[in-house]
């Protein structure tokens, strides 16, 4: 039985329609390629800003679809309440700022560490099971457990990141990240260490319990790397997704994403 759960993140399909304002490309399309084609698992992200999931969208995937979805959020009173009526199989709390492009990075376990711990109980006193969105490190596995979670997702962003300075043929590198002046050596030495760290967390989560996921940058080229790490049991990836099908359909690239994430 394959051990690895795919979760297909279809906010992007979203963003080319709000780009718009029509309902094209139809995300209730989107969800049923996505399942027809390998996911075991759907994730959304109703941004406070309503960037591209909308609150209809929510209900009506959550209403209709035949897999679980995993639904993300920021710790917001209006939007916590809306998670809570809407009832998916699983929320995730995610830091979220209005500027940002994306996700930017993990959940502030320490500095956020009592609006996290009411948002937990708030989630779970509405029978939602919660995971947290976190950077790779022990200290906030044993925090995310510590504040009532059952899950962690890691944060792959800086692993990914740094795959793509090193392997810049192969994807987009953002140029204004600054370590893409560093040497190659360095930046080799770097992407060993980030891969050190989301494997140490990974071992670390399981070891006290915790689920443990993992997304953020995660694409073709790199995913091969978290299929080594055993404790991992559900990617989370969309942008690469997305955008592949814009070239070979969304039923192609979840295929092949899903036989790249079978062990
Ligand atoms: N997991 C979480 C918690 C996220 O916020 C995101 C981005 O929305 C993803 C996974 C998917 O990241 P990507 O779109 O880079 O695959």
């Amino acid at each position: 039985m394959n051990k690895m759960k795919l979760g297909v993140n279809i906010d992007h399909v979203a963003v080319l329609r709000e780009a718009r304002r029509v309902n094209d490309p139809d995300i209730m399309h989107a969800l049923y390629v996505a399942t027809n084609n390998g996911a075991d698992q759907i994730t959304i992200h109703l941004r406070e800003d309503r960037r591209h999931i909308q609150d209809v969208d929510a209900r009506d995937i959550i209403t209709h679809s035949s897999i679980p979805v995993n639904l993300e959020c920021a710790i917001d009173k209006e939007i916590l309440s809306i998670v809570c009526e809407l009832q998916p199989h699983r929320a995730t709390l995610v830091p979220e700022k209005r500027q940002e492009v994306t996700t930017e990075g993990g959940l502030d376990v320490f500095g956020s560490a009592e609006q996290i711990r009411s948002a937990v109980a708030q989630l779970h006193a509405a029978s939602i099971p919660v995971s947290l969105f976190v950077d790779p490190s022990i200290e906030a596995m044993k925090k995310s457990k510590e504040l009532g979670a059952e899950m962690v997702e890691l944060h792959t962003g800086t692993f990914a990141n740094l795959f793509a300075m090193l392997n810049s043929s192969l994807a987009y590198t953002n140029h204004s990240v600054k370590e893409f002046e560093l040497p190659r050596s360095e930046l080799t030495q770097k992407l060993e260490q980030s891969l050190q760290a989301i494997k140490d967390a990974a071992a670390h989560a399981h070891s006290i319990g915790l689920e443990v996921a993992a997304g953020h940058g995660l694409n073709y080229h790199n995913v091969s790397y978290m299929m080594e790490i055993d404790e991992i049991i559900e990617l989370n990836i969309g942008q690469s997704i997305v955008a592949r099908s814009v070239f070979s359909g969304l039923a192609e690239a979840v295929q092949e994403m899903k036989k790249l994430t079978t062990r």
